[in-house]
């Protein structure tokens, strides 16, 4: 079967990409496995996504990795996942380096441990120079978190005198979320049959194309990435205007 990846139309590649990665889990219990198991053949498919992003020239790719909802789970499966970062650091800067890979991080990064923060704070540095994709991983990341702190930080530079309250409006909002700087998603993605947005860039999805799949995370492949924009680009995107406004 033809790629989509040559059906799609160059000129209209989405600058942002979300992708909510669900069903590790389920994907374990399928194969008979723990769930760690899942989450490890996730980086599989995290590698080839960020290979393909990169390949057809999305700008920046933002992956849910963990959720500030997340730490609730057993901790056995939380210091796994905390484990399994590391470890997919230690083995994929050299891949990223070569792909041209920039990385950056969204959420509350001063709850991950530790070791995590080192360890993913060597790496920003040592791609930072990269101009290719921008990766962007949510770590310890909810929307309602960073909206609340865009509000705490608004409400205390206004106390200051920095800003005044008439000043307050969308772009100056979003120079407070921790997405200040990066363009909203054109599309997101969400893997598993889940129909939820589970708390990720609230703010940022005003106007995103949503794209639900069947498949489980660790079954997704650059390939399931190029078929989502495939569909994105034969959307049409009115903003809400009517069609005509949207030729004339
Ligand atoms: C959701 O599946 C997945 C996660 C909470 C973790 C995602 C982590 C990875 C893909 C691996 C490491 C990531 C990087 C960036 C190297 P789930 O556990 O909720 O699955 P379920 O809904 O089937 O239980």
């Amino acid at each position: 079967m033809e790629s989509f990846r040559n059906k799609l139309d160059k000129n209209r590649i989405p600058k942002h990409v979300a992708i909510i990665m669900d069903g590790n889990g389920r994907w374990a219990e399928k194969h008979g496995k723990a769930r760690v198991f899942g989450h490890e053949n996730g980086v599989e498919s995290v590698r080839s996504v960020v290979e393909g992003a990169g390949e057809i020239g999305v700008k920046h790719l933002t992956l849910y990795a963990f959720s500030t909802e997340n730490w609730l789970r057993p901790k056995p499966e939380v210091e796994a996942l905390m484990e399994l970062l590391v470890h997919a650091i230690d083995n994929e800067t050299e891949l990223l380096m070569k792909n041209n890979v920039r990385l950056s991080t969204i959420g509350d990064l001063s709850k991950m441990p530790v070791k995590v923060k080192e360890k993913l704070n060597g790496c920003i540095n040592f791609l930072k120079d990269n101009t290719g994709l921008n990766l962007i991983l949510a770590l310890s990341y909810s929307s309602k978190w960073e909206i609340i702190k865009a509000v705490q930080n608004i409400s205390q530079d206004s106390i200051e005198g920095k800003i005044k309250p008439e000043m307050i409006n969308d772009k100056l909002f979003e120079e407070y979320l921790n997405t200040a700087e990066i363009p909203d998603p054109e599309l997101m993605i969400r893997t598993s049959g889940e129909f939820r947005i589970s708390n990720f860039l609230l703010w940022q999805i005003a106007y995103s194309e949503l794209f639900f799949t069947e498949k489980l995370w660790p079954d997704f492949r650059k390939e399931d990435l190029f078929e989502a924009i495939f569909d994105f680009q034969n959307r049409e995107r009115r903003f809400g205007k009517t069609r005509e406004q949207l030729t004339m």
